[in-house]
């Protein structure tokens, strides 16, 4: 994780935030190759929920909700992980995982074993963060900021109903952004306080849950393996009955071997009609299916794919992060999916002269119509291909002396570290195949 951490930093994939003034706990900045690749995280995750199946639609819906959507979904008053907190040191633990903790005074010591600990009992602490709307803090003026995008999908199940014609079973889809002031973080951007999330709402006649749960399962799986993540780092774990949330009747969490060990990427979990009959309750609304044709009238139960974009993207970066050697010298490079690269191609010039230059800055100008490229005309042409395989770039177009003659260049593979020679009018189109080609990790045959 400490080569993650550092690589995102050095090469601007992630900062930690608020960095001149000693940095935020567990809030982090995304630089702009971050950025490219939680990008193609996400376009994968609406491609596959959007463009490649038609029962599912888009949302994006506000952060702030009204307060009743908290009281009704149960997370105001069971949103909460029990606290204690030291009055010596003034730290506080999580009650439930004191065992992992370390004493503020006495860090090779868990919490309450050093003779001036001095913890107080559990306490339960809600995770939502509060703030209020309007310009005065008064009574009713409460609000939060949501800690799940799921409620804002059934909020707007009835409006979906009536514009988007259709019937269970069908899908809401939303990503944005959630925030839970979460007391154990650290992991980097495994755990933060601000993070970015992935849900779709499947809603399916109640007969039919337990055959959609089985189909998410099996999708959500093989999302991953699909852009690259090597199947033996992937499981799906079933929670036991005493971990399943309030709302869920089964749930499983497909987990990814991190450096910390197998951790939780995505839950998929049964919600059952927990919460469209909530808020039914709670808004004097009807939040029921009605079928025209047969009167049949019934409330979908809920199979419910929550997947984290930012986890997501870190075990991306964990599973393609590589070392090799190359002619005796050592090489960092993230081996990722293709379609996920930040940087789809390089274009760099042999040398510094002799036409080389405005020629590649020419195929420079054409691939940027077509992908996510770049232009790198400083420094050996060793180390700019190393820059480029550090941030994942998996191919390299060199303008080299022959180009010149013949409109050729070569291509140079990061994986294989194959170079062969094209036709510069044929570049496109080569990458293109490229891209859509099945892909798997080089890391799987090591
Ligand atoms: N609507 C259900 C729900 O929110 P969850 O298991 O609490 O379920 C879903 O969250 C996913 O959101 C997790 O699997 C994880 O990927 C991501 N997630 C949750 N809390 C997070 C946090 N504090 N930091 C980063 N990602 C988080």
């Amino acid at each position: 994780m400490e080569k993650i951490v550092s690589l995102s930093k050095r090469r601007g994939f992630v900062f930690p935030s608020s960095e001149i003034y000693g940095g935020l706990g567990s809030s982090y900045d995304y630089g702009h190759y971050g950025v490219l690749l939680k990008n193609n995280v996400r376009a994968q995750w609406w491609r596959a929920m959007l463009q490649e199946r038609d029962d599912i639609v888009a949302l994006d819906s506000a952060i702030i909700q009204h307060p009743r959507t908290w009281e009704a979904s149960g997370h105001l008053a069971g949103f909460t992980d029990p606290l204690v907190d030291c009055r010596t040191c003034k730290l506080r633990f999580r009650a439930d995982h004191i065992e992992q903790a370390q004493c503020g005074r006495k860090p090779s010591k868990h919490p309450g074993e050093a003779p001036d600990c001095d913890l107080t009992g559990a306490r339960d602490f809600n995770l939502m963060f509060k703030t209020s709307i309007g310009p005065v803090q008064e009574e009713g003026s409460t609000v939060y900021l949501r800690p799940e995008t799921a409620q804002g999908i059934f909020l707007n199940f009835k409006n979906y109903l009536q514009f988007s014609r259709k019937k269970p079973p069908f899908g809401i889809a939303q990503i944005g952004k959630s925030f839970r002031n979460e007391i154990t973080t650290g992991n980097f951007i495994f755990r933060t306080r601000e993070f970015e999330q992935m849900e779709m709402e499947y809603f399916v006649p109640p007969d039919q849950a337990g055959m959609w749960f089985e189909h998410w399962l099996e999708q959500r799986m093989n999302w991953y393996t699909e852009l690259g993540i090597r199947p033996d780092h992937l499981r799906l774990r079933a929670h036991q009955p005493d971990e399943l949330s309030h709302y869920s009747s089964a749930t499983s969490d497909v987990e990814y071997l991190f450096p910390i060990g197998w951790s939780e990427l995505e839950g998929i979990a049964n919600r059952g009609d927990f919460d469209l009959t909530q808020h039914a309750k709670y808004s004097g609304q009807k939040l029921e299916y009605v079928d025209t044709a047969s009167g049949e009238r019934y409330v979908p139960h809920v199979i419910e794919p929550a997947a984290g974009a930012d986890r997501a993207l870190l075990a991306f970066m964990v599973d393609a992060y590589d070392e090799d050697e190359i002619e005796g010298e050592r090489r960092t490079v993230m081996r990722l999916h293709p379609v996920l690269a930040p940087v789809k191609v390089a274009v760099l010039p042999l040398v510094r002269k002799d036409g080389q230059p405005e020629l590649a800055a020419e195929v420079y100008r054409a691939l940027r119509e077509r992908f996510q490229a770049e232009y790198d005309e400083g420094g050996a042409i060793g180390r700019r291909y190393r820059r480029q395989d550090e941030i994942g770039t998996p191919w390299a177009v060199t303008i080299d002396h022959q180009s010149l003659e013949d409109a050729t260049v070569t291509l140079r593979d990061r994986d294989s570290l194959a170079q062969d020679r094209f036709a510069i009018t044929e570049l496109g189109e080569e990458i293109e195949r490229r891209l859509r080609a099945p892909w798997h990790s080089p890391k799987l045959r090591a």
